[in-house]
C-alpha cells in the first residue's frame, strides 16, 4: 500500500505534469514526403488517433484539403474552413471539427495558408484565434500536400518534428532526399524522422533507412532518425473503403502494430528547443519568411 507521503508525492507530480502541460505549447508534427500518394494522410490521421488513445489532445491540421483525402479517411466532411475565419463569419472554435475518434480537425487549404502573407487585420484575427486554441492541445499534426511548395516547406520548418514518409520506389527516395536537403539547409537542428511505408517487411524498411541515412549523412551532414516502418497491408486499403482510421477498424492488423511502434519512437524523441514555443501562427509566419529567402 502507498504511504500518505508517497500519495502526496504522486499527487504533486500529477500537478507538476499538468502545469507544465498548460505552460507549454503543443508540439507540432508535420508529416511530409515530397512525393504524392505514399501514405502521408493515412499515417498522419492514424498517428493522431493513436496519440489520442494515449490520452493526448490532438488537432489535425489539414494543409491539403484540395484533394479531400482526410474527409475520406475520417468519413466526415468539414463544414467550414479557415476562409470562414478570415471573412469573419466563423470563429476558429466553430471551424474545428470534432471527430468521433476523439481527434479534432482544422481544415486549412493550401491556398488559405497564403494568409501567412495577408494584411494586418487578418494576421491579428489569425494570431488571436490560434493563441486561443493552441493550449487545448498536446499535439498539432500537420498533413501536407505532395511536392516541395512554399506552404509545405513552411509547415515543415515550423514544426518541432518532421515525419518523412517514404516508400521503396526510386521516385519517393529521391523526393525525400530533396526535401531533407532543403530542410537541413534552413533548419539543421530540426529532428527528421524517416518512416518507410508500404514495405514488404520491417527488415526492408530498416535497410531503406540505413541506406538513405548513409547518403544524407555523407552529402548533407544530416542524420535521419528511424521512426519504424509500416508494411503493405490490405487492412489499410479496406479501412479507407470503410472510411474509418485503420487503427480503429483493424486494431490487430500488422499496420496498426507497426504504427504503434512509430508512435512510441516519435514520443521518445526530444523536440528541438524552439526558444520556445511561440504562438504557432507566429512561428509559421517567421518560417514563411525563411522559405521566401530560398533561391
Ligand atoms: N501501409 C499501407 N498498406 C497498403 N496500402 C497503403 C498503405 N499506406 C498507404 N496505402 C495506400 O496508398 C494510398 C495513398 O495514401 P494517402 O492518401 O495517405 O497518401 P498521401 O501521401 O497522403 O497522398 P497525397 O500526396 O495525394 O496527399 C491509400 O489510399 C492506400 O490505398
Ligand atoms: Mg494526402
Amino acid at each position: 500500500m502507498l504511504k500518505a507521503s508517497q500519495t502526496l508525492e504522486a499527487a504533486v507530480d500529477v500537478v507538476r505534469v499538468e502545469s507544465t502541460r498548460q505552460a507549454t505549447m503543443p508540439e507540432i508534427i508535420t508529416v511530409t514526403s515530397g512525393k504524392g500518394g505514399v501514405g502521408k494522410t493515412n499515417l498522419a490521421v492514424n498517428l493522431g488517433v493513436l496519440l489520442r488513445q494515449r490520452k493526448q489532445r490532438v488537432l489535425m491540421m489539414d494543409a491539403d484539403l484540395h484533394l479531400g483525402k482526410l474527409d475520406i479517411i475520417l468519413g466526415a466532411s468539414p463544414q467550414y474552413t479557415l476562409a470562414d475565419l478570415v471573412d469573419g463569419s466563423r470563429t476558429i472554435e466553430e471551424i474545428i471539427m470534432s471527430h468521433p475518434s476523439g481527434i479534432d480537425v482544422l481544415p486549412a487549404t493550401s491556398g488559405e495558408l497564403n494568409l501567412l502573407d495577408a494584411d494586418q487585420r487578418i494576421m491579428k484575427v489569425m494570431a488571436e484565434s490560434f493563441s486561443r486554441i493552441q493550449n487545448n492541445y498536446d499535439y498539432i499534426i500537420v498533413d501536407t500536400a505532395a511536392g516541395i511548395s512554399t506552404t509545405v516547406l513552411t509547415m515543415a520548418l515550423g514544426a518541432d518534428k518532421v515525419i518523412l514518409v517514404i516508400t521503396p520506389e526510386p521516385a519517393s527516395i529521391s523526393d525525400v532526399y530533396a526535401m531533407v536537403k532543403v530542410i537541413s539547409h534552413k533548419s539543421p537542428e530540426l529532428p527528421l524522422i524517416l518512416v518507410p511505408n508500404r514495405v514488404k517487411s520491417l527488415d526492408d524498411g530498416l535497410e531503406l533507412h540505413k541506406k538513405l541515412n548513409l547518403i544524407t549523412q555523407k552529402f548533407l551532414h544530416t542524420n535521419l532518425h528511424y521512426g519504424g516502418s509500416v508494411v503493405e497491408d490490405g487492412a489499410v486499403r479496406q479501412a479507407i473503403v470503410r472510411q474509418r482510421p485503420f487503427v480503429l477498424e483493424f486494431p490487430k492488423s500488422q499496420a496498426t502494430y507497426n504504427l504503434q511502434l512509430v508512435c512510441h519512437r516519435m514520443l521518445k524523441l526530444q523536440p528541438t528547443q524552439f526558444s520556445k514555443r511561440s504562438n504557432i501562427f507566429d512561428r509559421l509566419r517567421v518560417k514563411r519568411k525563411v522559405v521566401a529567402t530560398l533561391s
